[in-house]
């Protein structure tokens, strides 16, 4: 056995094996450029070699599970994942909230513009139009590129929200908790692509670049306008609840038969608590895109409210509760976010 193989559980093991074995194994990188990056990135399997990659096998463990601690039983998450049913991740639609002035239309196609940057980058193209040219890999590699800029938004505009309450010696209202929770639901997603694929160096190069480059624009734009930011992030997840409806789409045309009887790994059957017969890649696709879907419509509400003075209606309480509101589910999910009049 493979050190690689001894990371998984030999049920996950023997399906990405088979997985691997009908095509998800990469073809010897030819490619130059940003396309290099793809074909570095290589879905693990047993006989996977691992060219070009930096990383040690060891560093991907990233839940190892408890390994005899004399006094720690279990870490769990610091935000279990609220339960959703199969119904609710069903009736997750892809939306587009139409940009109302100027500051939306900043907002709308700065996101179009990354869209066609990250297009390039992952060398994703889903056109009806034209020949089919994903491929499981390259699915794997489009969901980690945006997992790790999709994670930084969350962090930037909790701690902002954070060092301000701090400063102006104020209550935040709600907010910051809401805004760690979305990165930390998002670094999950991430985790657990990583479970299925690692990066090769060019890609990791990619990332760090992208991560420096993003992280500090919407530093910066968030002292400006976090309403915007808020609005951003509200289209960014439109097209991450697109790409991931694709990607269902696309398995359930037959598309993708690596997929098809792939498990989801453990660390997303603990994190979603996936009920027994209901762990399949398809599945973990449907509850990441309904995650998605919960980012827009948080980040689009957000974008209606009063930054300063407004609490936060996902984690607030309701005079009449009976009365469809916001919540940490996605029970009375919004595919345009909530109005302000509607939940102030
Ligand atoms: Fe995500
Ligand atoms: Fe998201």
């Amino acid at each position: 056995m493979t050190s690689c193989k001894a990371l998984f559980s030999p049920t996950l093991t023997a399906n990405l094996s088979k997985a691997a074995s009908k095509g998800l194994l990469p073809s010897t990188a030819t490619a130059a450029g940003l396309r290099a990056g793809c074909a570095t990135f290589r879905p693990f399997d047993a006989q996977s070699r691992r060219h070009f990659s930096g990383s040690r096998k060891a560093q991907l463990d990233f839940f190892p599970p408890p390994k005899n601690l004399p006094h720690i039983k279990l870490t769990p998450p610091a935000w279990p994942h609220p339960e959703v049913t199969e119904d609710q991740l069903k009736s997750i639609e892809v939306g587009h909230r139409e940009p109302d002035g100027f500051s939306d239309r900043v907002a709308y196609n700065s996101v179009r513009f990354l869209r066609w940057c990250t297009d390039l980058a992952t060398g994703y193209r889903h056109d009806p139009n034209r020949p089919y040219i994903m491929s499981e890999r390259k699915w794997l590699v489009r969901f980690i590129f945006l997992e790790t800029v999709a994670g930084v938004p969350g962090m930037v505009a909790g701690m902002l929200r954070h060092l301000r309450s701090l400063r102006s010696m104020k209550r935040d209202n709600g907010w910051i908790e809401t805004m760690l929770e979305d990165a930390y639901n998002e670094r999950m997603h991430l985790l657990t692509f990583l479970k299925m694929a690692e990066p090769g160096w060019f890609m990791k190069f990619m990332i760090l670049g992208a991560q420096g480059v993003f992280c500090n624009g919407f530093f910066l734009a968030y002292l400006v306008s976090p309403k915007a930011c808020h609005r951003f992030v509200g289209y960014l997840e439109e097209e991450a609840t697109k790409t991931y409806s694709f990607a269902i789409e696309d398995l359930e045309a037959g598309h993708l038969p690596g997929w098809k009887n792939l498990e989801a790994p453990e660390i997303a059957v603990k994190y979603w608590n996936m009920p027994e017969g209901h762990r399949s890649m398809k599945d973990l696709l449907y509850y990441v895109r309904a995650d998605e879907a919960k980012h827009r419509e948080i980040h689009h509400t957000l974008g209606n409210l009063n930054q300063a003075e407004d609490p936060n209606p996902f984690a607030s309480e309701y005079k009449d509760d009976a009365k469809p509101h916001p919540s940490r589910g996605i029970e009375y999910i919004k595919t345009k976010g909530w109005e302000r009049e509607d939940v102030i």
